[in-house]
């Protein structure tokens, strides 16, 4: 039976289309590191009733405990999605003792950069998962606090390295090829560029200043990387989950191996608390079910986050590839399409810069969207009326997206100043807000490594939720591959025009004709 059709479904979706988003009670969610206030979210006793229904039904239970457990979690890859043990205080005994020396491995890498006083500067080559993990926490965190330059470069575009390349001291940089696959063209790509730099920089022996960190050991021997400097992750890390295992050595680099263990530590308490947590006071899992109400039921196509802390501007991105990759597909597990929406497209940018780019569509299209707001009490500088003023216009969108602004209101407000009747009736329909459109508000006392690590993986339990409910694989990226494959094509034929072509589009054609007589 599809998810449409089945009862608990049903049940589900009749309560959510009953359910209060007034904002009239207060609904906060203490977790490890942050607290989630849910009162701008659809809910009523039904509501909760009818979604334990449905995670039964969907068998959370046994699908989080083969989460944790090493299962079969990556289901048409046939392998877990076993993050959770990298972050873990004691790993399960199956990978404990690979987890904790690799973790060992990094840290020794650390203290004797730090020891020595090497490499003033980082360049970090790595896509996706390989890349937003680290560029958003070093990012993040940097403030005040970094102990070295550390510089992304993701795309397969030289203006890219380039930039990330310039001004950096090349005698004194270490480059680090973060690839789970080690076959993936921009890093790859990159790793080249960033040798040539080195070499034609005079460094004696580029290779000595490269590091990789893969899955696939024998391809960066291949590219003539010492043993001693291949940090391995294992076929059992997910791409975009894997920030927790040796793809976080630039944070560690830059911010220090206490900072790195703390990120882990919130990731952790994250996960205690989503595996044992009742259901009501489950973050990530309210969390889910509050984004499952707004996309199956109420019919939002996209979810907006917003970070007011500059600092965390590079979780839109992280959050984009999480939640996208993971959600944006249909076929569940007898291969059969969920017959439900699932994923939302995910957007957003910092706040206040947000309030002054898409905000109005926010508050006054047709469509709307729902917005995690996501906060931090305590600031890491001085200027406390920054800080005030940050808060209260996120306190407030949240409000004015909540509240909205009736014909009436809007005409007590335009009769003050338009003494003509007719024209303020006109302008009280400008002013008219519907409302009623929800948000989540995630507090952080501060931004810290822990209370980050905590913030990430309640986003990384809440996809994994949202998978379960949907009946899809949230582990698996087979449209990426499915690009990455035509690409390969593509790149073959423009390496040796005279092999035989792949039939294409006339479009395709026309343009891989036209880029191969430039050649
Ligand atoms: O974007 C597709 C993807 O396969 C991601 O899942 C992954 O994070 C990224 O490419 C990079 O892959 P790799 O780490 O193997 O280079």
């Amino acid at each position: 039976m599809s998810l449409s059709d089945s009862p608990a479904w049903q049940q589900f979706t009749a309560a959510a289309k009953h359910a209060n988003l007034d904002g009239e009670h207060l609904r906060l969610i203490n977790a490890p590191g942050l607290r989630l206030d849910l009162s701008a979210q659809a809910h009523s006793p039904e509501l909760a009733q009818a979604a334990t229904a449905l995670l039964t039904q969907q068998g959370f239970d046994a699908a989080r405990a083969q989460l944790f457990d090493g299962g079969n979690a990556n289901w048409t890859e046939q392998r877990p999605a076993w993050h959770t043990a990298l972050r873990a205080s004691q790993p399960p005994a199956l990978v404990a003792s690979a987890v904790l020396a690799e973790r060992e491995r990094v840290r020794q890498f650390v203290r004797e950069a730090d020891a020595a006083k090497r490499y003033s500067c980082v360049l970090h080559l790595g896509i996706g998962g390989s890349d937003w993990g680290p560029r958003l926490v070093t990012r993040a965190l940097r403030y005040g606090a970094a102990r070295r330059e550390v510089r992304f470069a993701s795309n397969v575009d030289s203006h890219s390295v380039a930039d990330a390349m310039s001004r950096l001291d090349p005698h004194n940089t270490l480059v680090i090829v973060a690839s789970k696959s080690f076959t993936t063209t921009e890093p790859l790509a990159n790793a080249e560029v960033a040798m040539n730099w080195l070499r034609d920089a005079g460094v004696a022996d580029p290779i000595k200043q490269v590091v990789a960190i893969t899955a696939n050991v024998e391809a960066a021997l291949n590219l003539g990387i010492s043993p001693d400097h291949i940090f391995q992750i294992w076929d059992w890390v997910g791409g975009r989950y894997s920030l927790w295992s040796a793809i976080g050595l630039p944070v560690a680099l830059a911010l220090g191996n206490d900072a790195f263990d703390q990120l882990l530590a919130g990731a952790a308490a994250m996960d205690d608390h989503f595996r044992h947590a009742p259901f009501a006071e489950n973050a990530p899992l309210q969390l889910a079910l509050a984004g499952v109400v707004n996309r199956s039921v109420l019919g939002y196509d996209s979810l907006v986050i917003s970070p007011y802390d500059s600092r965390l501007y590079h979780i839109v991105p992280w959050a984009q590839q999480l939640e996208m990759e993971s959600l944006g597909k249909v076929a569940t597990a007898d291969g059969s399409p969920a017959g439900v929406p699932t994923g939302p497209a995910v957007w957003g940018m910092s706040g206040t810069d947000c309030q002054h780019t898409f905000f109005q569509w926010l508050h006054q299209e047709t469509t709307g969207a729902p917005v995690d707001f996501i906060l931090c009490e305590q600031p890491d500088h001085d200027y406390a009326r920054h800080h005030e003023l940050l808060f209260a216009n996120c306190l407030a969108q949240r409000a004015a997206l909540l509240r909205g602004k009736s014909f009436d209101d809007a005409l007590a407000e335009t009769s003050q100043t338009e003494k003509d009747p007719a024209k303020a009736r006109v302008l009280a329909q400008h002013k008219v807000h519907p409302g009623g459109r929800p948000s989540s508000l995630i507090v952080l006392p501060r931004l810290e490594a822990y209370t980050l690590g905590a913030l990430l993986a309640l986003y990384e339990h809440k996809v994994f939720t949202q998978g379960v409910i949907w009946g899809i694989n949230p582990f698996d990226q087979w449209g990426v591959e499915f690009g990455k494959a035509l690409a390969k094509n593509i790149i073959r034929e423009l390496d040796a025009p005279a092999s035989q072509a792949a039939p294409q589009d006339p479009s395709t054609r026309f343009w891989i004709d036209a880029i191969s007589r430039r050649h």
